[in-house]
């Protein structure tokens, strides 16, 4: 690509509750001489927004070809975090694709996601245009986690990963999984059963975000058969979360459901308070091989609300490195297959995360 433009950056769906996490986190580690813009629908939020942080408002209409297009015309690189994406999302990706524009965002609206890989994948190859879907808490840490396994294996296998988490929802999440929700016609699988891992002395129960996460690895490489749970202490938290998260599918699933989650969940805008916030964190850890007697186990120490901090950690870090001209190819990519190590090390770097590596196995003395 040629470039560069106006605007290194703009952060689009800037005044919304991961929008503005985003315009703060990317007011903090933007890089010395980095032009970039806030840019959303409603004026006087874009204004306030534009003023606080002394960077140019741009309001668009995410629906608007004609917005969205200049838009995409002025910037090196947009982060959306305008969603429901399946709602708002395609024309601005269109318009990325057009302009040959760098593009991340924070969807885990998988057939949107789908959709914009057959569309525009290709043609994204070919023109070197780099669009990354997912660049949130679903699915970098899971994709980051796989790819720095795989680096330290010699030969394929099975991978585990287990998330412990503390985090709150936001009214955009839940309006995202509302209209994705109202779009499926098909009913969900029926959430895996616990099971004991002898390794940790540990539970694994179904986790919500597994359907994304598996999809976006399975995307990155083939050759390590991916899969995700909740890290639990007992067998019977591990059934309880297992109810919950059949309970939740079974609301999504049906429109009296879905009503009541429109009621009395939050609304779009919404989100975790600020000490929630800080509170939040997420462990990753990934078994190799074997839940009894892993080939090598690493851990990832993520510190944040998993739907804020983390995400838009994540997100602003994958904006620079794509300012920065760190895409190793073109198309519509995963997070590893966009950036691989560049994005680890980079969110290593602000301390977003921390990595270990646990005894495996092989190191354990034999008793
Ligand atoms: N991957 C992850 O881990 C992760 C984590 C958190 C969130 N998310 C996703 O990120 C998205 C945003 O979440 P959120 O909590 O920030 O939601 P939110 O607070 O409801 O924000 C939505 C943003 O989109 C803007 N918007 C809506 N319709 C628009 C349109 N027609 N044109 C332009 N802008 C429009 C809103 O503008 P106004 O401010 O003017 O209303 C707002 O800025 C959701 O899709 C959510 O699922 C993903």
């Amino acid at each position: 690509m040629k470039h560069s433009r106006e605007f290194h950056l703009i952060l689009h769906g800037a005044t919304g509750f991961t929008g503005r996490l985003a315009a703060e986190e990317l007011h903090r580690n933007a890089p010395k001489g980095l032009r970039w813009a806030v840019s959303g629908r409603t004026s006087e939020k874009v204004n306030a927004l534009a003023q606080k942080y002394e960077v140019p408002g741009i309001v668009t209409e995410s629906l608007k070809d004609s917005d969205v297009e200049s838009l995409a015309s002025r910037a090196d690189v947009i982060l959306s975090c305008a969603g429901p994406y399946s709602v708002f999302g395609t024309p601005l990706v269109q318009a990325c694709v057009k302009y040959e524009t760098h593009y991340a965002d924070l969807s885990g609206e998988l057939p949107w996601i789908h959709q914009i890989i057959q569309q525009h994948h290709e043609i994204c190859v070919q023109k070197k245009i780099t669009l990354i879907p997912s660049s949130g808490f679903d699915s970098v840490p899971s994709d980051l986690a796989v790819h720095s396994m795989r680096q330290a294996l010699s030969r394929p296998c099975k991978l585990y990963g287990l998330f412990r988490i503390k985090g709150g929802l936001n009214g955009g999440t839940l309006h995202s999984g509302l209209a994705l929700a109202e779009k499926q016609t098909l009913s969900a699988p029926a959430p895996p059963s616990p099971f004991a891992i002898p390794y940790l002395k540990r539970w694994a129960a179904p986790f919500l975000m597994a359907p994304v996460n598996e999809d976006v690895v399975a995307r990155s490489q083939s050759d390590f058969p991916y899969q995700e749970f909740l890290l639990v202490r007992t067998r019977g938290q591990a059934s309880r979360m297992s109810g919950l998260l059949r309970l939740s599918t079974r609301m999504l699933a049906s429109p009296f459901g879905r009503k009541l989650l429109r009621l009395f969940g939050p609304k779009p805008g919404q989100g975790p308070s600020k000490k929630k916030i800080e509170e939040g964190f997420a462990d990753l850890t990934l078994l190799a091989g074997s839940l009894e007697q892993p080939l090598a186990v690493h851990r990832w120490n993520w510190t944040g609300d998993p739907s804020n901090l983390i995400t838009v950690r994540c997100l602003v870090q994958t904006g620079l490195a794509l300012a920065a001209g760190e895409a190793k190819a073109g198309g519509v990519l995963t997070p590893s297959g966009a950036l691989g190590s560049a994005l680890t090390q980079r969110l290593l770097k602000i301390g977003a995360v921390q990595h270990q590596t646990l005894p495996s196995h092989h190191d354990r003395p034999q008793v």
